[in-house]
């Protein structure tokens, strides 16, 4: 584990996306924080995911504790949580960054979601304090748990307001083995939240659970984790 890393905290994490994310963010020497509304399932997930890692660097905490605790906080608790959620821990996320993870697609009937973006929503309920960042809608759960070490086949686009902010966490994107691009304001992460709705019908119609995108034509630095 290296101190000097943020630490993040996954919020909502005892599901299918947050103990991807956590393992592959551990795996790369992060201090990870899983979050929940119950403590106990939180101390089981993260003792279980140590235990796949055979590390001790993941703990498991009420997610106002871990929001209060962390430098990075991502979301990602169920879609229909997500106003209860981020009104819970309004206090918590003041001077965080918070990452939006979630998107308002319905698994069993796929369509995109309107204005505003998920994250242009939390942005206005959480405050000028908190620096909101969209990213990780369209990274399947199922590729976050294959070959930790390697590079996931997925493209990660970050939406903020914030561009130091979104850095951080293209930064944070790479260290998890993922090509992340910053692609705009708050506002476009609508449009990112409605790719999920292609993925769900492409996983549907194709038989996988591993659709995700890739962006072409552009070189940066930042897009080289390949
Ligand atoms: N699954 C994917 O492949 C995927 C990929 C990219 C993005 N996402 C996004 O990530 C988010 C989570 O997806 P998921 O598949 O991981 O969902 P999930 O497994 O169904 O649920 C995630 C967590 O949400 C929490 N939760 C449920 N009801 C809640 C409530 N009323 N208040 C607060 N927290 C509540 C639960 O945590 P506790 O019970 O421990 O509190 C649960 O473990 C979604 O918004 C989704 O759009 C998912």
């Amino acid at each position: 584990m290296n101190e000097s890393r943020p630490r993040v905290a996954i919020l909502g994490g005892t599901g299918k996306e947050g103990p991807g994310l956590a393992l592959r963010w551990a795996y790369a020497g992060y201090s990870i924080i899983i979050g929940s509304r119950q403590l106990e399932k939180a101390q089981t997930v993260a003792q279980e995911l140590n235990r796949q890692l055979g590390v001790n660097s993941i703990q498991g905490m009420e997610n106002s504790a871990a929001a209060r605790l962390a430098d990075i906080c991502v979301l990602t608790v169920v879609q229909a949580a997500h106003q209860q959620a981020l009104e819970g821990l309004k206090q918590d996320l003041q001077g965080k960054v918070m990452v939006d993870a979630t998107a308002r697609v319905d698994f069993s009937d796929p369509r995109p979601p309107s204005p505003p973006a998920a994250a242009r929503y939390a942005q206005n309920l959480l405050g000028p304090g908190v620096r909101v960042v969209a990213a990780f809608q369209n990274v399947p759960a199922h590729a976050l748990k294959k070959n930790l070490g390697g590079a996931i086949d997925t493209d990660v686009l970050v939406c903020s307001d914030d561009l130091p902010a979104a850095e951080e966490i293209i930064h944070l994107a790479k260290a998890a083995g993922m090509r992340a691009y910053f692609a705009g304001g708050l506002d476009n992460a609508v449009v990112v939240e409605g790719l999920t709705s292609i993925l769900i019908s492409l996983n549907k119609h194709y038989g996988t659970r591993t659709a995700s995108i890739e962006i072409t034509g552009v070189q940066t630095p930042l897009s080289q984790a390949k």
